[in-house]
């Protein structure tokens, strides 16, 4: 069985994998006192050891292993690169540790099934990013469809297109192997979104292209040097909900610049332009049927200014409360995420249309809370 957690206090964190992204988490955990960060570790020591330095807060710099081994460390915070994800998340279960990763949950759906599987033997809970549909963009479009201001939604659309991160990725290479790609990389805020604002996906259409067989890194030290790319770049197909409402998706690493929102969703009595799942806030505009023009709606659900991190906050919560409930941002809808995207790529390259067999609900709706300033109280008043 995991460790019980929360009745004596935060849920204490260790990560794994100290690159590009970390720095995200250490600005949540500074604000959020659910969550208490106690060790990191990387591969390259030194990058762990920087983290710790700039964290302060007696956060200790060791190996993976001492990590996974560590009696003070509850939950595992996995920010390797995709093709660790499973490697890690399994380690971190077999240690007995909770584990909360970065997306996509594993490369693959039968290494994702494998930490699934793992993390239910053990009795250990398994969270997943995107948790940027926590925040208030994403969960006042929620908002806005659940209290009926479109209609039953009949279709969206959603669209992410960028000539490539080895713009500005010091170490891209990940980004155009499997496991990366725009679908894979990108595609989890889009679909995570679509899935919390129309409910699960019950098949798929894809098409896709792989248009070139090199990339040159753009920043870093390693400027200039060109990458091998072994993945698809421009991704593009048709979801099918579980309700019958119809997803529209374009993701890209092979174009410039687009006028198209994130995320539109549409219904008969009118459209919403939905912000970007990648940011946790931005404006919910809505069209009514029959109005002149667009009117952005009030902020009315969702965390407020909150960032990567914040799933672990929830998860957190659930586990304080000694709920069985997956947590919001949980490995289920993880795994659900990731087979819609698998199976994308699966139609793209038979031509065939593909069943999307897992099923994740939506989960819960988060009414509009300033989660740090809820903890900070809590723990004046404990
Ligand atoms: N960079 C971003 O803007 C961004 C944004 C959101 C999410 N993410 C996600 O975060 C994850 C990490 O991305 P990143 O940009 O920080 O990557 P990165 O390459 O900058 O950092 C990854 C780190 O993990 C370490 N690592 C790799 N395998 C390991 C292992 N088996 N054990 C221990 N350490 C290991 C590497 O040494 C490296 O320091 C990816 O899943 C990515 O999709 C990145």
């Amino acid at each position: 069985m995991g460790k019980p957690v929360g009745t004596q206090g935060p849920l204490k964190i260790g990560i794994i994998g100290c690159g590009k992204i970390v720095g995200q988490y250490l600005d949540s955990f500074r604000r959020l006192g659910g969550v208490r960060l106690v060790a990191v570790a990387d591969l390259d020591a030194t990058r762990a050891q920087d983290v710790a330095d700039e964290y302060g807060e007696g956060v200790r710099a060791i190996g993976v292993d001492e990590l996974l081994a560590a009696g003070d460390v509850d939950l595992v915070l996995n920010l390797t690169i995709p093709a660790a994800h499973a490697e890690v998340a399994l380690a971190a279960i077999a240690a007995g540790k909770h584990v909360y990763g970065e997306k996509p949950l594993a490369a693959t759906t039968d290494e994702a099934r494998r930490v699934l599987d793992a993390a239910r033997a053990a009795g250990v809970v398994v969270g997943c990013a995107p948790d940027t549909v926590l925040g208030t963009g994403i969960q006042t479009a929620r908002k806005a469809i659940d209290d009926g201001l479109i209609g039953a939604p009949v279709a969206a659309t959603a669209t992410m297109v960028t000539p490539g991160h080895e713009r500005w990725h010091p170490n891209p290479d990940f980004y155009y192997v499997p496991g990366g790609g725009p679908l894979l990389d990108m595609g989890p805020y889009y679909v995570t979104a679509l899935v919390t604002l129309l409910g699960p996906v019950a098949s798929v259409v894809g098409a896709a292209s792989h248009t070139r067989s090199e990339r040159t890194i753009g920043s870093g030290p390693r400027t200039g040097e060109t990458i091998p790319v072994t993945t698809d770049t421009h991704v593009t197909g048709v979801l099918t909900h579980a309700s019958g409402a119809l997803s529209t998706l374009v993701m890209s690493f092979d174009a410039v610049a687009t006028h198209a929102a994130n995320i539109e969703v549409h219904g008969p009595l009118g459209t919403l332009a939905v912000p970007d799942p990648n940011h946790f806030d931005g404006d919910t505009r809505l069209h009514r049927l029959g109005g002149d023009d667009w009117e952005a709606l009030p902020v009315s659900a969702g965390y407020v200014d909150s960032g990567r991190g914040y799933g672990i906050a929830d998860l957190a919560r659930t586990l304080a409360a000694g709920s069985s409930e997956e947590p919001r941002a949980g490995g289920t809808l993880g795994y659900h995420v990731l087979d819609v995207m698998e199976s994308l790529l699966e139609s793209a390259h038979t031509g065939h249309a593909v069943e999307v067999t897992s099923r994740a609900e939506r989960p819960p709706a988060v009414v509009l809370e300033d989660l740090a300033d809820r903890e900070r109280e809590g723990s004046l008043s404990a």
